[in-house]
């Protein structure tokens, strides 16, 4: 009972924080002056970590970094036995969808809309958002786009992030069709309420790439536990469209950084079991 307590209060305030955060920005996107995608921009990403230094130092790269992303190749995965199943339970819970400091569009859940169950510990997801390119590169290949779904534990302390690359098809993203009207609302306001959603779906059925990297934003913050699934999805190029053109037809793109010997696991596939879920789900 008083972790449930707990997990409340903590969850409002993160929204007030969030809140605040967007209300100051919503003037005039001053923040997103901080730091540029642009290679040839003196806030690129090749000058992150002296921006706003010792606090982005991490951006900077080093032989001990363990920067993402990265490009996951033949010559750096592993298969791994251990890995399990990549333990999601979801359910609807209201969410808002933000302009964030024109960086990235993201939707921030306000209420906890479940979790990821890894290591024995609970990472409860906050946000997901997109990046155009994607941003790591499989088997050599970058895609169109890269959905992110942040989570963290209650202390928010550890951060666990599931990365879905997308490829363009000729069938819709599902979760982006849903907030389709929300993304022509965006064009005008910076934060809009899109009610009770269910996060993306995703599936592990091809197996997934476990490695432990950063954020990919400043202040880069090491470590994030990262699961790549192996399976890329299918998106409307005009999906994409939407999303780059609230940021100005902007990539949205941090290079792959080096590997430092870093390993990268690959799930064995699980392709008879069920993804497990909490809640149901009309969507
Ligand atoms: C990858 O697998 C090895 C061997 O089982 C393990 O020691 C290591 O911690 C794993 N790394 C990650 C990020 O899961
Ligand atoms: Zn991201």
């Amino acid at each position: 009972m008083g972790n449930q307590i707990l997990l409340f209060l903590s969850l409002l305030a993160l929204f007030f924080l969030q809140s605040n955060t967007s209300a100051s920005k919503a003037a005039g996107f001053e923040a997103s002056s901080e730091f540029s995608y642009d290679p040839c921009s003196p806030l690129g990403p090749q000058n992150w970590g002296t921006l706003n230094y010792p606090s982005w130092a991490k951006c900077t790269a080093s032989p001990e970094g363990m920067q993402s992303p990265i490009s996951i190749k033949p010559s750096n995965i592993y298969y791994n036995t251990h890995l399990s199943r990549l333990d999601t339970y979801y359910t609807h819970a209201p969410a808002l969808l933000l302009n964030y400091e024109g960086h990235e569009i993201r939707v921030s859940w306000t209420q906890s809309p479940g979790h990821l169950l890894l290591h024995d510990k609970f990472f409860h997801l906050r946000q997901c958002h997109w990046h155009a390119p994607s941003e790591h590169e499989l088997f050599g290949k970058r895609y169109p786009l890269e959905l992110h779904m942040v989570h963290t534990t209650d202390s928010t302390s550890e951060i666990a992030v599931i990365g879905v690359l997308f490829e363009y098809g000729g069938t819709p993203d599902p979760f982006l069709d849903k907030l389709c009207e929300a993304l022509n609302e965006l064009k005008v306001v910076n934060s809009v309420d899109v009610g009770s959603i269910h996060p993306p779906r995703v599936g592990d059925e091809e197996g997934y790439f476990r490695y432990v990297g950063s954020l990919t934003t400043p202040p880069c913050s090491e470590p994030v536990i990262w699961t790549v699934i192996k399976k890329v999805r299918s998106v409307k190029e005009d999906q994409v469209n939407r999303l780059r053109d609230l940021l100005h037809d902007m990539d949205n793109a941090r290079p792959t950084q080096p590997i430092n010997g870093r390993h990268v696991n690959f799930s064995h596939p699980h392709p008879h079991g069920e993804q497990k879920e909490e809640g149901h789900a009309s969507s």
